[in-house]
């Protein structure tokens, strides 16, 4: 039983700026003086905003530990999806082939582009909860000695599940293959350093973990890989060495600028750095989570995955089996009370996520939990807990 009393007796403070936060994997909730440097307008060919675009590449480059200059940073117009379209168009010849490490949307999705690009690639699907794993990624490889390249999902979004990268880079590099990562939703708060972590080409977005705003993303890569990737891309506003070769000669983008965006960028990047680059961004989400999802467990919510798993980006929580619970209603309650929640994006069971990433720290966590404790009675649902068949599906295939 929920102690309705104890939740129902206060009400909650309003957000900053009367806005809900999102407890989204992104766009999220950003810092007021992160939406403070959009009040400006660029020149995309001024000197100011090219200096912008170099200090930001800098610092990009800065968070992968690159001490030797081996690494360039290669921002690109577009949404996350551009850049990994951008970095299997730019980095795997035409007559390459890609093992695709999946274990929820975002690695089917690198599958299907490759099947866009009209490239040969093989599948590796784990499901929704099961990560990928250095030996049998290393078996694959063994059985396919076409394979060139390997894409792993750093961590899974759609199911919040973090990905054994290290692990991974280190079969790739054993059987002599290339390593391509989509670190969307972690660069920034989960280390991916060069100096740790084999890898050619890594991708992520502005709107993640650094906490900028939707409008561009950004390769980094081994500049051999850079030099190789010239005249390979099937697309010409998509082709990384073309954007790149640019950039390095007039210091400017190729085409049109999100020049607000980056304004914001550099903001978020400052902020980040204050925090304590990857290592303090990290663990102010960790600490996010776990306030959120002890107190969620508390109410009787059950999460998809095992803690080994769990990231500190976004967690997956089973919807209740109560009858009264329907996650539209669910989620309109939670917005009143000022919290954007997402739907699950699994395959089988029914869920919705919360995400830990964005300006909020562990009080709004527990606010979140208050809020959804709230929602429940208002719902007159009087146990969070998971239908029976969920928790066998998830005893089945999570073995
Ligand atoms: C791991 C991962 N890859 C790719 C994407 C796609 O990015 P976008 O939605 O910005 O195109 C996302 C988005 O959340 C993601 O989390």
């Amino acid at each position: 039983m929920l102690a309705e009393t104890k939740f129902a007796a206060e009400p909650l403070a309003k957000p900053a700026l009367g806005e809900p936060y999102l407890l989204t994997p992104g766009p999220l909730t950003t810092a007021y003086s992160v939406k403070q440097a959009m009040l400006r307008d660029w020149g995309s060919w001024d000197g100011d905003f090219r200096a912008m675009t170099a200090d930001m590449r800098r610092r990009l480059l800065a968070l992968t530990g690159d001490a030797k200059g081996e690494f360039d940073c290669v921002p690109m117009q577009g949404s996350g999806s551009f850049c990994v379209e951008a970095m299997l168009g730019s980095f795997v010849p035409g007559d390459g082939k890609v093992l695709v490490l999946a274990n929820g949307a975002y690695g089917l999705r690198a599958a299907q582009t490759m099947q866009y690009l009209g490239r040969a690639y093989t599948l590796i699907d784990k499901g929704d909860y099961l990560p990928p794993r250095g030996d049998e990624v290393a078996a694959a490889l063994d059985a396919d000695p076409a394979i060139t390249h390997v894409i792993a999902i750093h961590c899974e979004t759609s199911s919040g599940i973090l990905n054994p990268v290290a692990e991974i880079a280190e079969a790739v590099h054993a059987k002599g293959r290339k390593l391509l990562v989509d670190s969307m939703s972690a660069f920034g708060a989960i280390a991916l350093d060069v100096n740790e972590i084999r890898y050619e080409a890594m991708v992520s977005s502005a709107n993640k973990c650094i906490e900028g705003v939707p409008g561009f993303g950004f390769i980094i890569a081994r500049k051999t890989e850079l030099e190789a990737a010239k005249g390979r891309s099937h697309s010409l506003s998509l082709d990384v060495h073309a954007q790149w070769a640019h950039m390095n000669k007039s210091g400017q983008w190729r085409y049109t600028p999100p020049t607000h965006v980056v304004a914001a960028f550099l903001e978020a990047l400052r902020q980040h750095e204050a925090e304590g680059g990857v290592a303090g961004r990290g663990a102010r989400y960790t600490r996010n989570r776990d306030v959120m999802v002890a107190g969620m467990r508390e109410l009787g919510f059950e999460t998809l995955l095992k803690d080994r798993w769990l990231s500190p980006i976004i967690v997956t929580f089973f919807n209740p089996a109560h009858p009264n619970f329907t996650f539209d209603r669910f989620y309109e309650l939670m917005k009143d009370k000022g919290f954007i929640i997402y739907p699950g994006k699994l395959t089988v069971v029914d869920s919705f996520r919360v995400g830990c990433i964005g300006q909020m720290d562990e009080h709004v966590m527990r606010r979140v939990v208050e809020a959804a404790a709230l929602s429940l009675h208002e719902m007159g649902v009087d146990t969070a807990a998971p239908p029976a068949a969920a928790i066998a599906e998830r005893a089945k295939l999570a073995a």
